[in-house]
């Protein structure tokens, strides 16, 4: 117990570091989120293991608790498991008709370490909305511009950790299964016809073959064996195609490590999947100079991975800042056809953001593009990411989502309250944090609180909100 609570502990203080590292932007490592992310959801486990009520477990999916095979396992093993999914009802309105979910996770007053670790409804596993056609031409481009460096499956790694390939496959199916209930006018299926004997249909039926995107009139094929040459690399692209969301899969090693073994990463904005894809969580984060990890956290990181079980998933929320580059500069041309395109795709910088971190190609982890003068409040972003993790019943392997929204300050400013609380949650980082988070480069901490606080007192003065507005509504 000691020891746990000493851990707790360190994991607090990491914490309010973590958040900070990815604000500061350029050094931002958001796979050290990841890390973070691990460690709060392992408190928070544990807390909910003693505080669920019973009859909201049992109105959770009709799951199985992780086979004794599976509990009791050797490292890196894992008996394919039978999962009963909860039924998935289907999304009230059309894609298009869906306003991006304006997620504000910060909070009033002094940084605490509440980030908010939920467990996720299976209806909400992946969101879409009204940017979905923006993001699927941003994420195509991507795929055909950069390939490997967005879209990659690591092989098998002999005596060290099985390849990302069975992983991959399994999760487009589970994908095209959890769309084609959730957003049943969006998607239209195929299935095999029943001479196959995969397991990847839902509730017995036979696997998903095509998927259309209807409102964009596109068709994939949905790869079926892991054996066909290719298939766990389209698989992901073909993943990466119709949700908004970035994938990473993490598969077990025989060490009991879990290792970064494939991935779609198509819109990270600070970071590289070229420079973390095959690496276990510990170098991933000892790369991201996250502080004291090796002492402090690799022991609960690796325990909540191996102990994740298929049928509790959890979601978790964060943000942070970026300068995109003033309208003015994005109209100049571009003689470069490949830069101008990138830019004529992706205005706003969800891709690779380039104004804070350089350009994408030259970047090196933690080697920051000196700042230049301050940015108007036009050319700030929020960046909110919503992420959610969940163990896959037949690989075993754990898929990381992450989903960014992009909101301009200035919309931020007129959102009733939001102004106000923003302010207050920077101020409350206090000192350490601050210089941490580097106050003295760049002019733009200056320039966002001056128009945050100029928006609260004018909503005060309205009376639009009131001092203290909008505690109760985390992450919203
Ligand atoms: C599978 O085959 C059986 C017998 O031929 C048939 O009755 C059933 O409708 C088929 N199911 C599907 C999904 O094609
Ligand atoms: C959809 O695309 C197909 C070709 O892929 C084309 O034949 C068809 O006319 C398109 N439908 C619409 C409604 O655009
Ligand atoms: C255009 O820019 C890209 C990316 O920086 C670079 O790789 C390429 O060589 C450039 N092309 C030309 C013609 O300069």
């Amino acid at each position: 117990m000691e020891i746990f609570s000493e851990m707790r502990k360190s994991i607090r203080e990491l914490w309010l570091l973590l958040p900070i590292a990815n604000l500061v932007g350029p050094t931002a490592c958001p796979v050290a989120l990841l890390v973070a992310t691990m460690a709060f959801v392992y408190l928070k486990a544990r807390r909910l293991q003693s505080n669920t009520p019973s009859s909201k477990e049992n109105s959770a999916p009709r799951a199985n608790r992780m086979s004794n095979s599976n509990k009791n396992r050797p490292p890196g093993s894992w008996t394919p498991s039978h999962f009963t999914y909860p039924p998935i009802s289907s999304y009230p309105s059309e894609v298009g008709n869906i306003k991006p979910i304006p997620y504000r996770p910060f909070r009033w007053g002094e940084y605490h370490v509440t980030m908010g670790i939920r467990s996720m409804p299976w209806d909400e596993w992946i969101e879409l909305d009204n940017q979905y056609e923006a993001y699927h031409r941003i994420r195509a481009h991507r795929i055909r511009t950069r390939g490997e460096g967005v879209i990659r499956v690591m092989p098998d790694n002999t005596g060290v950790v099985q390849s990302g390939a069975a992983a991959a496959v399994e999760l487009v199916h589970e994908l095209v299964e959890y769309l084609s209930r959730r957003y049943p006018t969006t998607f239209s299926v195929t299935r095999h016809s029943n001479t196959t004997d995969s397991t990847f249909g839902w509730e017995g039926a036979q696997p998903i073959k095509t998927i259309t995107v209807v409102p964009l009139n596109v068709t994939y094929d949905v790869p079926l064996s892991v054996e066909e040459p290719g298939a766990a690399v389209r698989a992901l692209e073909v993943a990466a195609l119709i949700i908004q969301e970035d994938l990473a899969l993490m598969v077990e090693g025989l060490d009991g490590k879990y290792y970064f073994q494939a991935g779609a990463i198509c819109v990270p904005g600070f970071w590289r999947m070229q420079d973390k894809i095959g690496l276990p969580l510990d170098q991933i984060h000892i790369t991201g100079d996250v502080p004291r990890y090796k002492e402090k956290l690799e022991m609960s990181m690796e325990r909540f991975f191996q102990r994740m079980t298929v049928d509790k998933p959890v979601v978790r929320n964060n943000y942070f800042f970026q300068v995109i580059e003033p309208k003015s500069e994005t109209n100049s041309i571009d003689t470069n056809v490949s830069i101008r395109e990138d830019k004529e795709v992706d205005p706003e910088e969800l891709a690779w953001s380039e104004s804070t971190n350089g350009p994408e190609d030259d970047f090196i982890h933690g080697h920051r593009k000196p700042s230049r003068p301050t940015p108007g409040v036009a050319d700030l972003r929020l960046r909110s990411e919503r992420q959610t993790l969940r163990r896959l019943p037949r690989s075993g392997a754990i898929v990381f989502t992450i989903r960014t929204y992009l909101t301009p300050m200035e919309d931020l400013g007129r959102e009733p309250g939001v102004p106000g609380r923003l302010a207050s949650a920077l101020r409350g980082w206090g000192r350490d944090i601050g210089i941490y988070k580097g106050k003295e480069r760049g002019n733009w901490w200056d320039a966002l609180l001056g128009y945050l606080d100029a928006c609260c007192d004018e909503q005060l003065a309205q009376g639009v909100t009131a001092e203290g507005a909008g505690k109760e509504h985390y992450p919203l």
